[in-house]
Parts: structure tokens; sequence; C-alpha cells
């Protein structure tokens, strides 16, 4: 008989978790809104809001720890990431930053100016707000097979080169300095971007003498699909997969807290001196002196080690096989959900489960908040509250799509967790029936509302 999978680790560390009542979670839901970023850690029982600085660190990171060097100038831990990121990335020059979205803040003062076009395969939203911030416009290209959740598509997060055309062919061409290509495309799903992709968005950027930025979250998870997915590339070791990637960018965004698998940090790394010296003076002002950007010298040491550890096959083949495990189990159950399943995340189709909530009482918020009531999991809308309104006209935007994304933190779940979360799902699947309404906004910030929105039930 053939071994079935199981995890490439042991666990050596755990925190304990705490169940609740039906009635406790009604309460704690009302007092916060109904936007479960107000809840608190201890009224959640399996938190799915990110897989963002939620992971656990390997032993040799907390090792990596006690090693960090808090020199405010020219620490070792500096140069054990600027190290990894030549040999993993290939990049030259870096910058630390606290986040991802710092790297995009630093980056984009260098490179946004009013009035710009961004195109690029669904900007995230931190990305997005960043651009529009400065007045700059995002456009998004992804190819329209990621719009139908049913499909399946290997690389549902690919970038359509035909919108990019078409980018051009309508706008002021001097006002397109960079494409931005996400990977994997969180907002569509965690859908990957294939290699021939990578190639062709390359090309054209090349044609128009433009910049191509990859925002690289998930860039480790990306490779992972590509190893397994796209036709030549199945001998090839994820480090590889990885080095060949970036050789179709001129610089990278990173959020550490994803595939880097630490707790917090970030960074931005490029080919170009000049880019970077511009940078630098953002760098300084925003985040933090040259070697250290925003982050302790523990956390670039961990973040070295992390990079490392993350684009091992083993690692990415347990990670990404537990996502499938509970989107397996969703589509057991015919809960309709996005296809394939993503690398970081199973994404819930909210429009399809719950039919009969219109788009203006966002059933994506109000499927997040049923399954929060029925087992104290906290996942997270990506749907008409995340897209916000329209920076000019200040209407509400309706996406294609509207999700409950179930995001699964690096190597902190067992598949235990994975099946209470798919049964919880199924139940408020078999009561949709009797869930007739749903949220309307009381409160909402001008920009990047979802963090903070008040909601009412209707
Ligand atoms: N880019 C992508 C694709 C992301 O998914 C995120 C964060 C960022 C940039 C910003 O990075 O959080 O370190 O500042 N995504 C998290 C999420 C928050 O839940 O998907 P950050």
């Amino acid at each position: 008989m053939e071994l079935p999978f199981s995890e490439s680790y042991r666990i050596k560390m755990v925190a304990p978790i705490k169940k609740s009542t039906r009635q406790e979670r009604e309460a704690w839901i009302k007092a916060a809104n109904y936007n479960l970023f107000n809840l608190k850690s201890d009224q959640v029982f399996i938190d799915l809001l990110t897989d963002s600085g939620t992971g656990a660190m390997s032993e040799q990171q907390w090792a990596e720890l006690m090693l960090g060097d808090e020199s405010y100038a020219g620490a070792s831990s500096y140069y054990k990431m600027k190290t990894a990121i030549k040999n993993i990335l290939g990049f030259d020059y870096f910058l630390p930053t606290h986040q991802g979205r710092a790297a995009e803040n630093v980056l984009f003062s260098v490179l946004v100016e009013a009035g710009d076009i961004v195109p690029g395969n669904s900007h995230f939203d931190t990305t997005k707000g960043h651009i529009e911030f400065r007045k700059a416009k995002a456009i998004d290209c992804t190819i329209d097979e990621a719009f139908h959740t049913e499909l399946e598509y290997p690389f549902k997060g690919n970038v359509d080169i035909k919108k990019l055309q078409k980018v051009f062919d309508e706008n002021d061409a001097s006002k397109i300095k960079f494409f931005i290509v996400t990977i994997t495309n969180n907002t569509s799903g965690g859908q990957p971007v294939s290699m021939e992709n990578l190639r062709a968005v390359r090309k054209f950027a090349d044609e128009k003498e433009v910049m191509v930025v990859i925002d690289s979250a998930r860039f480790a998870e990306n490779a992972y699909f590509i190893k397994t997915r796209e036709k030549g590339y199945e001998n090839k070791s994820i480090k590889e997969i990885v080095a060949e990637m970036y050789t179709y960018a001129d610089a990278m965004t990173m959020s550490s807290k994803k595939d880097a698998i630490v707790n917090m940090g970030g960074f931005i790394a490029m080919r170009d001196k000049e880019l970077f010296d511009k940078a630098s003076t953002f760098n300084i002002m925003f985040e933090g002196y040259l070697t250290y950007g925003g982050m302790s010298g523990r956390d670039m040491n961990a973040l070295a080690q992390g990079l490392d550890e993350g684009t091992e096959f083993d690692y990415l083949e347990t990670r990404i096989k537990q996502v499938e495990y509970l989107g397996n189990r969703l589509i057991e159950f015919g809960i309709p959900i996005q296809k394939p399943i993503g690398g970081h995340a199973v994404f819930i189709d909210a429009k399809r489960m719950l039919p009969s909530i219109p788009k203006e009482e966002f059933p994506a918020q109000t499927l997040a908040i049923e399954l929060y009531l029925e087992a104290g999991i906290r996942g997270v809308e990506i749907g008409a509250i995340l897209a916000d309104r329209d920076p000019v006209t200040r209407e509400n935007r309706y996406p294609d799509l509207e999700l409950v994304r179930l995001a699964i933190p690096r190597r902190t779940y067992t598949n235990n967790h994975m099946d209470v979360i798919a049964v919880a799902v199924k139940n408020v699947f078999d009561r949709k029936d009797q869930i007739k309404k749903g949220v309307k906004i009381i409160k909402e910030a001008p920009i990047m509302r979802h963090f903070t929105v008040a909601l009412e039930r209707l």
C-alpha cells in the first residue's frame, strides 16, 4: 500500500486556542460592529483572517533570532539578508522595510506621480491604495478566466497582454512607467502566474520601454505551481525556478510576512543603482537607516533563514497540500469555491453560496459573519467592501467576484482544524435559505475602509 502524504515537520511548541458558544459569539460580533477585524483574537477559535505574519517559525529561525546583530549601521544581520536576496532572488541592491506596504510606499515615492497609470494583475489593496493615494490609477489586466470561479485553468493569475496593449492604446503612454505583477495573484484567489506569462510581460515591457516590478508576497508558492503545472519545469528545483522568475523583473517589493515565514518584515530589491539611490532617501525618511529600514537585526536574520526554507520543495508541498485538503473537502460538500484551489487560501464564491443576498447587501461579508457565528472561524471578505469606492466618483465599486477568503497560516493548524472548517462551512451552506438579509455600512473611512468599517445587520 502506498504511504499517505504527511507533513515535512514535527511540532515543537504549541499555543492554546479557545472554543466559545454561539451566544458569546453573537454578542462579540455585534460589539465588533460586524467587522471581523474588530474581534479580539481570543474570541476566535480558528483564525483564517490572513496568512500574513501568522505562521510558525522553524527552530532554525528561532536560533537565528539569538544571533541578531542590533548595530544601527552595518549589522551582520543586514549582510545575511543581502546574501540571501542575492543568492535566491538575484538582486544586487535591496532596502529592508518594516512590511510589504512600506516597501510599496518607498518604491512608489520614486516611481509614481499624479496622473500616472500602473497596469497589473489585480493589485493588492495596499498596492492600489499607494497608487491612488498619489492620484495615479491602477488598471487591472488580469485574464478573464480569473473571474469565473468554476473554470479550471492552471494559471488564473496571469496578465492579459492584450489588455496591457489596450491600456497603451487608450492612454498617454508617457504616463506608464512600470507594470506590477503580483505573484501569486492574491485577490483573484491565490492563483499563480506562469513562467511563460512572466516572459511575455517582460517582452512587452521591453517593447514599451517600461519596468516590471514583481509584488512578491507569495513568490515561492508561485514557483511551486510552476513546477507542478508548467511543462518543462517538473525537474527544476524551486530555487532554480525562483531565480528564472526574477530574471524577468527590474525590481520587487516583498511582504516577508508571507513566503519568508516571519511575523514582520519586508524589503525592496532592484537591479538599478540609480533607482536604489533614489529609493534610499525615502527609506531613510520613512523606514530607518539603510541597513535596517524598520527591522531589528534578529528579524532580518530570521527573514534570511525563512527565504531559504520557504523556497524548499518539501515545505511548499506540505503547505499547499493542506490548503488543497481543505478545498477538496469543501468541493465534496458542494460548496462553490474558486478553482483550481489557490496557494495560500480557499476562496468561497459568496454570490453563488448566498444567491438571495443582493450585492448592495455585501454577500461575502454576510457569509464571513455567518461562518464566525457558526464555529468561531474568522475569514475575510474579498468583495465590495474591500473594493471600496471609486476615488473620483465616490460610487461603490462592485467587483465581479464576492469572495470569502479562508487564508491558512503557514505551519500552524492541523488537518483536524481543516475538517472543522469544512463542516462549519457546510452547516452554513445547509441553512443558506434562512439567510435572507445582508449588512449595511454605517461608518467608513475615506480610503481602505474594510479595516475599520462599521456595519449593521439588515
Ligand atoms: N502585496 C500582496 C500581494 C499582499 O497580499 C500584501 C498583504 C501586501 C502586498 C502588503 O504587505 O501586509 O506586509 O504590508 N497581504 C495581507 C493579506 C495583508 O492578508 O493578504 P504587508
